[in-house]
């Protein structure tokens, strides 16, 4: 997905306003998630997100959306972002991010099951793999597993 960086979406800074990143990298996640599942999607949960590098009026915006993991009815999405300044050939990494969708049943609007993925490449499978780590601390966060029940490899959870 591409967008500009209009004056009305920048701070006094003149940079991109950072809610208004996520709000294009929620759009980007929630059509891939619902390409997957062919079903109505919510944004369950958003990882930690670090920006890096302000975005400058007149920046191009590139965020790529791809499905890292699917689980019973949640996948879990990473966000890359890319800027771009064409009249100065400036281009740049802003950030990135996992966001996790649930799939929806269109009637009943309950959780459904989703397919599953199929991890090809190294990197796919490196990120499919660490995304089980991924999920454990989210739900922990959420408060949706104890600190009991929950044994974390650390390591996994580093963006690669
Ligand atoms: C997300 C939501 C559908 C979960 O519903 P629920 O009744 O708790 O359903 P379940 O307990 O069966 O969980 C369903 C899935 O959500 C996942 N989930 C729930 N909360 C989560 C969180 N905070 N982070 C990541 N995943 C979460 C569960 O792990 C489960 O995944 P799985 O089926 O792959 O194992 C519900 O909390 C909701 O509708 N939230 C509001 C979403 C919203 O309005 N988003 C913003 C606008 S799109």
């Amino acid at each position: 997905m591409t967008e500009m960086v209009l004056p009305n979406d920048t701070n006094p800074l003149k940079n991109l306003m950072g809610g208004k990143i996520m709000h294009y990298m929620d759009i980007a996640g929630a059509i891939v998630a619902q390409k997957h599942s062919n079903c109505p999607v919510v944004t369950a949960s958003v990882d930690n997100i670090s920006f890096k590098k302000p975005i400058s009026l007149g920046s191009v915006v590139t965020i790529q959306a791809k499905i890292t993991r699917a689980f019973t009815s949640s996948m879990e999405v990473r966000i890359d972002v890319y800027s771009e300044y064409i009249p100065n050939n400036e281009k740049f990494k802003s950030h990135e991010a996992y966001f996790t969708y649930v799939a929806l049943n269109k009637e009943t609007q309950k959780p459904i099951r989703v397919p599953q993925l199929r991890a090809e490449t190294a990197q796919e499978i490196k990120e499919y793999n660490n995304a089980a780590a991924r999920r454990t601390l989210r739900l922990l966060m959420a408060g949706r597993v104890s600190p009991n029940e929950v044994n974390i490899d650390f390591k996994q959870l580093v963006i690669q």
